[in-house]
């Protein structure tokens, strides 16, 4: 049988890795799909300058559209990242009727309806495998291994840099901003490393997750989106003194009003084993109705890792290219005229337990009256942690957990809080979540 023709757009990190799996694996791979499947073309920038691929056999450009424009090439696998050029150049090859494979989350999680649209109209694939959770399958797993199940949650670790800065900082008390650099050497961070650390790659990952797992539309600009820059070792500490750890979760739920979407720092307990996930590693805990809780952990970022979950859906297409259409895995695991319309639900109506942190004068009865604002809210607390002021300093810090409550019910409470006299400066709070 003739190979399959692959053209790669970039030959950067993940480029890179592709072009290296595809290259060292080329027997393993052919034994698994019957037929070898060839990189053909390479688009890139400073191309000539590559050592990865054999330029006698390989035709190189600068110009990304030679490649989506040849009539040769079967798959265009889509690995420069950002939105436009990459949106034109996937909307292009798909208009040619070339399959695509993409690692491209900002893509798929902000332009996803539209590709999904165009793709479906010319009945070719367009695969995002390497787009979540780097190396994990979850896609995979999401949209065939669970099939059976109505999804009730997921939680994710699904920012390598952010796993890896929050985890140098629990264990070796190290810089935030220095923990980042190291992480930019490695290869994990986003060009923009704001991305990471603010959250907007988790909510990208997020927004595809949650579309997969309830059949709602990508709906990127509804997800919360909160950063763990604000996060510091002294919050990480007392979180440890009351059993939980903090890590950058996404986290995706059904309610009876509709469904939750938010990225924020969350107080896990430290028992959960995803609270012991650490380092740039990812993992996604997935809620079924019928199969409980399942857990996928692996590399999140990465070269190799993510050009696993590239080649796999390169292989996947391959394994496809004469199923027709209409009967392959839908894009987003639900057939396109089956989607549902289930509103997402702002941050003000979802519901969640907090951990709040407050600095208080040191006198009697500022306990009791903080507690009597909470209790006035209908809010109940499980755990008050009260630390010894430090010498000379007339303010202690005050540490509460409460129970699950309504955001916007929290943010009043926290707002009479902070204007209480005993109180001083801001109530700073972290949203908390059992996972049980
Ligand atoms: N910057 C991303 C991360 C890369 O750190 O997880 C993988 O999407």
């Amino acid at each position: 049988m003739e190979a399959v023709k692959v053209g790669l757009l970039g030959l950067g990190t993940v480029g890179g890795g592709t072009a290296t799996v595809l290259l060292r694996n080329a027997a393993e791979i052919q034994a698994r799909v019957g037929r070898a499947i060839k990189i053909t073309h390479v688009a890139g920038l400073g191309i000539a300058n590559q050592t990865i691929v054999d330029p006698a056999k390989v035709k190189l450009t600068e110009d990304a559209f030679e490649v989506v424009n040849n009539p040769e090439v079967q798959i265009v696998v889509e690995l420069i990242g950002g939105y436009t050029l990459a949106k034109d150049l996937v909307l292009k090859a798909i208009e040619n009727g070339k399959h695509v494979v993409t690692a491209n989350k900002a893509l798929i999680a902000v332009h996803g309806p539209e590709i999904m649209q165009a793709a479906n109209a010319k009945g070719v694939s367009v695969s995002y495998e390497a787009a979540v959770a780097g190396g994990i399958p979850i896609i995979k797993a999401m949209r065939e291994g669970l099939a059976a199940n109505q999804i009730q949650w997921i939680a994710g670790i699904i920012n390598g840099t952010g796993n890896f800065i929050l985890t140098e900082m629990r264990e070796k008390g190290r810089d935030f901003a220095d923990v980042l650099k190291e992480a930019q050497a490695l290869g994990y961070a986003e060009a923009d490393p704001t991305f990471d650390v603010e959250g907007i790659d988790a909510a990208h990952k997020l927004t595809i997750l949650s579309s997969l797992a309830f059949g709602i539309n990508l709906q990127f600009d509804k997800t919360y989106t909160e950063g763990i820059s604000k996060i510091t070792t002294e919050d990480m500490k007392y979180a440890e003194e009351l059993g939980y750890r903090i890590k950058h979760l996404g986290i995706t739920r059904k309610t009876d009003k509709g469904i939750e979407l938010r990225v924020h720092p969350t107080l896990i307990p430290a028992k959960r084993l995803i609270a012991n996930v650490n380092g740039v590693m990812n993992a996604v805990l997935v809620y079924g109705d019928a199969v409980g809780p399942t857990l996928y952990y692996g590399a999140g970022a990465g070269a190799e890792p993510t050009a696993s979950a590239v080649v796999a859906d390169i292989i996947d297409t391959v394994r496809q290219i004469d199923v027709p259409a209409d009967q392959k895995v839908p894009l987003l695991g639900f057939k396109a005229g089956a989607m549902r319309d289930t509103p997402v639900l702002s941050i003000e109506d979802t519901k969640t337990a907090y951990y709040l942190r407050m600095s208080a004068e040191d006198k009697p009865g500022v306990l009791a009256e903080v507690s009597e604002v909470f209790a006035e809210h209908n809010i109940s607390l499980e755990a008050v942690l009260q630390k010894e002021p430090n010498e000379g300093e007339g303010a202690v810090t005050l540490v509460l957990l409460s129970q699950r409550v309504q955001e916007r019910n929290m943010n009043d409470a926290i707002r009479e809080v902070e204007a209480l006299d005993a109180i001083q400066g801001e109530v700073v709070r972290i949203r908390m979540e059992h996972l049980g």
